[in-house]
């Protein structure tokens, strides 16, 4: 078991924990769950960190778009159903929200001002990758949520939505990540499969 504790403290008195649970790394299992009616944290950029993960260039957090409102992953990673390629959103998908919802404090309102900043330069964000495989190593997203569902993330990514700031759960680039659960599941093990 690894144990994450996030550290918000919003003024000297106010001090918020939120301790979350992850099973130690396993092709197999997903993480435990976790109580669904958790609202976000208070949290704000000078936080960032402290959090696991690498810092990004906005303060995106997964704990209130695909926790706390619910917004489905494919909205955001819209091709991961049907291509080798999740998606990653584009400014246009967050402005769709974020041309009328412009933060309800201040931490929120000076990292949204970035994204409409972003869209008025014309300028993609520029987000740092957390998991990357090496250039002879290929991962197909759709054929595995194609026989795993939609809701497989958490098997490899652990639970997206109680991140404030996404960090890698599993190894993957450890080779015996995907083994393991390709000898489990009698799924093609050839060199090639992966390798090409
Ligand atoms: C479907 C609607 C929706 C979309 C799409 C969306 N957001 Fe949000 N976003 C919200 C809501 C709701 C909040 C909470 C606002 C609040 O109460 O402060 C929020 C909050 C934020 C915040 C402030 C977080 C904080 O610190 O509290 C940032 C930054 C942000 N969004 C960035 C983005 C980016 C970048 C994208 C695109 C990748 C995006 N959003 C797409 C609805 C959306
Ligand atoms: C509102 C849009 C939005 C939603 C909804 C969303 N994501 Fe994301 N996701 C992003 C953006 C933007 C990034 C890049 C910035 C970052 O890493 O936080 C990202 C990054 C990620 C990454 C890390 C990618 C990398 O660099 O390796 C993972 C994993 C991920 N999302 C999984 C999920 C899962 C699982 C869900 C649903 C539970 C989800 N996302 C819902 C917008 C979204
Ligand atoms: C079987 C394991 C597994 C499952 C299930 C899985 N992923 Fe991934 N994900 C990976 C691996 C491995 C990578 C790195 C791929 C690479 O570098 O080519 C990755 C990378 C990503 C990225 C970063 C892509 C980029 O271009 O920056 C996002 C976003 C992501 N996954 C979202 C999701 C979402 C959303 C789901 C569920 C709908 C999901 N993943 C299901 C293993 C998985
Ligand atoms: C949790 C289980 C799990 C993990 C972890 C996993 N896979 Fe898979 N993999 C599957 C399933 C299920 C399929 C779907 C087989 C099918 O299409 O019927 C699959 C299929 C594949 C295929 C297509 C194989 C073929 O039949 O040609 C490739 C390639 C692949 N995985 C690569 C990877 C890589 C690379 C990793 C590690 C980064 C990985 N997988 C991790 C479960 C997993
Ligand atoms: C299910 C997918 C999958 C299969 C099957 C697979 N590999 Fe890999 N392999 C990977 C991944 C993922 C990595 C890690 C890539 C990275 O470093 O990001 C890897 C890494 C490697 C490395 C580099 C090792 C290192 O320590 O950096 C070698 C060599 C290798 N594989 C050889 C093989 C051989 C030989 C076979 C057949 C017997 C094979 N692989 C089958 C997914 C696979």
């Amino acid at each position: 078991m690894r144990k994450l504790v996030y550290l918000a403290a919003g003024t000297g008195v106010l001090a918020l924990t939120l301790s979350l649970t992850f099973r130690a790394p396993s092709a197999q299992q997903a993480p435990a769950p976790v109580a669904d009616t958790l609202p976000a944290p208070f949290l704000s950029a000078s936080d960032t960190a402290r959090l696991m993960g690498p810092r990004q260039p906005i303060f995106f957090r997964h704990d209130i778009h695909a926790g706390q409102y619910k917004i489905q992953c494919q909205y955001c990673h819209y091709t991961v159903a049907v291509s080798s390629e999740p998606g990653i959103p584009s400014v246009q998908t967050c402005m769709g929200c974020h041309m009328v919802i412009g933060g309800s404090d201040s931490g929120a309102k000076i990292e949204i001002k970035k994204v409409r900043a972003a869209w008025n330069d014309k300028k993609p964000m520029e987000w740092v990758r957390v998991h990357t495989l090496g250039r002879f190593a290929h991962f197909p997203h759709s054929r595995h949520i194609k026989a795993m569902g939609p809701n497989a993330c958490a098997t490899c990514h652990g639970d997206v939505t109680r991140m404030p700031q996404v960090f890698q759960v599993n190894k993957i680039n450890n080779m015996g990540f995907c083994i393991g659960c390709h000898v489990e599941r009698k799924i093609n093990r050839d060199c090639t499969a992966c390798h090409y």
